[in-house]
């Protein structure tokens, strides 16, 4: 899928990407891996880490078309996980967040069919499935842009896809590395947001061999949602430092209880595979595909009418030893 070809990557420096990056060198022989972001610190410092010849580091904005279409010229593969994350930051500067991940996403988009790329993922968020901040939102309405404009490839070859997940253990600005620089401060509590409060989890590697089995997966059109354990808030405190009390602080601006990957309204539209779930189009595209497979050929089911993918009543949760190994693995 990825020998000798072009890839590009938006958001490359980030935690996703650069693992990405270092998956896709290692082990898929591509040709070229262009790397797409704002700020020259990152390239720099990526730069130094990754000593490859086959990279290329592109300082430019998703809000840039021009130089978007510059940066694609000759891509075959387009992986966008650039984005605004952080809820509080969204719900503090909406439209900087729609510019980036609204704005952006289209930009990406049109740059895709211009160059003729051949297939395209996005990276979306379990806050995405039923909204209840404006990064959700925003990510909501990628998610749909990226879905509709396979309507508008024509009889160009582009394909987009979308991969939605929950929160990445370990990246960038979570909870670990948040826990881990409380503790090297000698904090005499960990502070917890809600005793009740779950969350979907995934390490970076998986989501990172997630995206690249979409690849070979999509048709074009879906929503691929990978089947990943849940963890209460407490018990991942509890497995980082147990002997430290927590303390209850409230939730935050635009954080829920517990997250959604899929509702009850998308149930009807859904497959479910051996590893995953895949969320099809309602809208008929220019080209054929049967969903009730994917296109290695594997078979889905349907799920039921009142299916719902959520981290409170998810069949898998970690206990705090598993969640322990979880960090072990990853640090
Ligand atoms: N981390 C999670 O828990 C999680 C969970 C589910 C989904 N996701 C999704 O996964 C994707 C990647 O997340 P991540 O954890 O790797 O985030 P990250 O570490 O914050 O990386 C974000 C990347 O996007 C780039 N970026 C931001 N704004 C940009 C812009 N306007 N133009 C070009 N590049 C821009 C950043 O570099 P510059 O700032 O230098 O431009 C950085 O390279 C995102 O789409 C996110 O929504 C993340």
């Amino acid at each position: 899928m990825f020998k000798n070809k072009s890839i590009l990557i938006t958001g490359g420096t980030g935690s996703f990407g650069r693992a990405l990056v270092a998956l896709l060198l290692k082990k898929y022989e591509p040709r070229k891996i262009v790397i797409y972001s704002r700020d020259e610190q990152k390239h720099f410092d990526m730069n130094n880490d990754f000593q490859d010849g086959r990279l290329r580091y592109f300082v430019g904005d998703v809000r840039d078309r021009e130089r978007l279409d510059m940066a694609m010229q000759g891509v075959d593969i387009v992986v966008h996980a650039a984005a605004m994350k952080h809820v509080h930051i969204a719900e503090y500067n909406p439209m900087e967040c729609i510019k980036t991940n609204v704005d952006g996403a289209n930009n990406v988009i049109a740059s895709c069919i211009k160059n003729n790329v051949e297939k395209v993922i996005a990276l979306s968020t379990d806050k995405a499935a039923a909204p209840a901040n404006l990064y959700g939102a925003t990510k909501l309405v990628s998610d749909k842009l990226f879905v509709a404009a396979n309507n508008l490839v024509g009889a160009g070859r582009t394909r987009f896809a979308v991969v939605r997940y929950g929160n990445v253990m370990g990246s960038k600005g979570s909870i670990l590395p948040f826990f881990r620089k409380l503790l090297v401060n000698n904090a005499d509590h960990l502070p917890i947001t809600h005793e009740e409060m779950t969350r979907f989890i995934i390490t970076l590697e998986q989501g990172c061999n997630f995206v690249i089995d979409g690849f070979a997966r999509m048709h074009g059109g879906e929503i691929f949602i990978p089947k990943i354990p849940s963890i209460t808030i407490v018990d991942f405190a509890k497995a980082i430092a147990p002997q430290l009390p927590i303390k209850i602080v409230g939730i935050r601006p635009g954080e829920k209880l517990h997250e959604a990957m899929i509702t009850e309204n998308d149930a009807h539209l859904t497959y479910e595979f051996k590893n995953y779930y895949s969320i099809v189009p309602t809208i008929n595209f220019s080209f054929e595909s049967d969903y009730s497979r994917n296109a290695l050929g594997d078979e889905g089911k349907r799920v039921d009418p009142n299916f719902e993918y959520i981290s409170n009543i998810n069949e898998h949760f970690l206990n705090v030893e598993e969640i322990g190994k979880m960090i072990k693995e990853i640090e």
